[in-house]
């Protein structure tokens, strides 16, 4: 049910768009990205975005679930994937990053086994043109969180 989007299909941008901001923000990373979907009944309600950091590690860039279908697992299903794959790969290490606005997600990464390692001040304030806000809260530092792949 997860599969490779190939590179002559159309990307789902609307999908990508539930974790990114924008579309500019998502074109400099999709281009040399690996993309990952979910179908169901010939939709896809499902994305993840895998980019190779460095030869040792991995990053998700983008993971999102359509909002009809969210709450069912599918979010921890796909993360479980995108670990399984950096490890098949040969990754030493698979990041992730998500806002210091939003809990739930920072919840669903450390339940599949992602801690945290580092926080990149500033990063929303830096990258993106206009302010984010989150849960009421201004978005400004995004928290990385990494497993080590064994
Ligand atoms: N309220 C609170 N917690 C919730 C929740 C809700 N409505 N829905 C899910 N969770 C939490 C629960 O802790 C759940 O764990 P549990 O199954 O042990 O109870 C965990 O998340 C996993 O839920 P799951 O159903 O697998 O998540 P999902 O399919 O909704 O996908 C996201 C999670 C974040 C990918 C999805 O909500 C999404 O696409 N959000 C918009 C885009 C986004 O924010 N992407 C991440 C950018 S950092």
């Amino acid at each position: 049910m997860i599969r490779q989007l190939q590179k002559d299909e159309e990307i789902p941008y609307d999908l990508l768009l539930l974790a990114d901001e924008t579309i500019e923000a998502i074109n400099r990373y999709i281009n040399d990205s690996e993309i990952f979907i979910f179908e169901k009944d010939n939709e896809t309600i499902a994305i993840y975005v895998l980019q190779k950091i460095s030869d040792y590690t991995i990053e998700i860039k983008n993971i999102a679930v359509d909002t009809k279908h969210q709450g069912q697992g599918i979010g921890k299903l796909l993360l479980r994937d995108a670990i399984a794959r950096a490890k098949a790969k040969g990754f030493k290490t698979i990041v992730i990053g998500t806002g210091d606005t939003a809990p739930k997600q920072l919840h669903l990464y450390q339940k599949v086994g992602f801690e945290i390692f580092d926080i990149k001040k500033r990063f929303f304030l830096d990258n993106y043109p206009n302010p984010i806000y989150e849960n009421g809260v201004r978005l400004k530092d995004m928290i990385m969180l990494k497993i080590e792949l064994r």
